[in-house]
């Protein structure tokens, strides 16, 4: 299905993902193997299907309804499994990153919900740490993707998630 192009390691893996299905079953392949809280970085350029991978991720992690790109709200929160909330930033149209405080995004990175960050670098240096950046990249008609590790957890999510890809 989607195919593997380096040797697996620990900190980081790199996928092709020919089409928008490949997409689609990534992120929920994800979201099958994350019970927790958790951030998650999505770096790309625009139409590299940062929301594609947003929107699979947070319906295969409970929520039934549609998802749509917070382009102009910056942020929606969703309600998922595990009495979690995923929060889905877009902050491509992010001023300064001053601005994170205004819609509340402190509160929204915290022990208990998923934060799914497109266009991270406009909030560079007010971010929390974050536990993968994926960064997305075109490639033929396709997409590649790096998923880097930067935690503990992130490192265990990898490896469930991918042990058998
Ligand atoms: N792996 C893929 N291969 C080819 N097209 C894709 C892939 N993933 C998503 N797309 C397509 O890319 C387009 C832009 O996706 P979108 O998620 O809106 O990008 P972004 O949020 O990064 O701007 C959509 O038409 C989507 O169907
Ligand atoms: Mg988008």
């Amino acid at each position: 299905m989607v195919s593997k192009i380096s040797e697996k390691s620990l900190m980081s893996q790199r996928f092709f993902l020919a089409d928008e299905g490949q997409q689609i079953a990534l992120a929920k392949k994800v979201a099958q193997h994350l019970s927790s809280s958790f951030v998650m970085l999505l770096q790309g350029d625009l139409g590299v299907g940062k929301t594609t991978f947003a929107r699979s991720f947070i319906q295969a992690s409970g929520f039934d309804g549609v998802v749509k790109s917070p382009t102009y709200t910056l942020v929606e929160p969703y309600p998922i499994s595990n009495n979690r909330q995923c929060y889905h930033f877009d902050l491509y149209r992010l001023a300064n990153p001053e601005e994170l405080e205004f819609i509340g995004a402190r509160d929204y990175f915290n022990n208990n919900d998923v934060c799914l960050v497109e266009w991270p670098e406009k909030a560079e240096g007010f971010l929390p740490p974050a536990d993968w950046i994926c960064a997305f990249s075109h490639h033929n008609q396709g997409r590649n993707l790096i998923i880097s590790a930067l935690s503990d957890k992130g490192k265990k999510l990898m490896l469930q998630a991918f042990s058998n890809f």
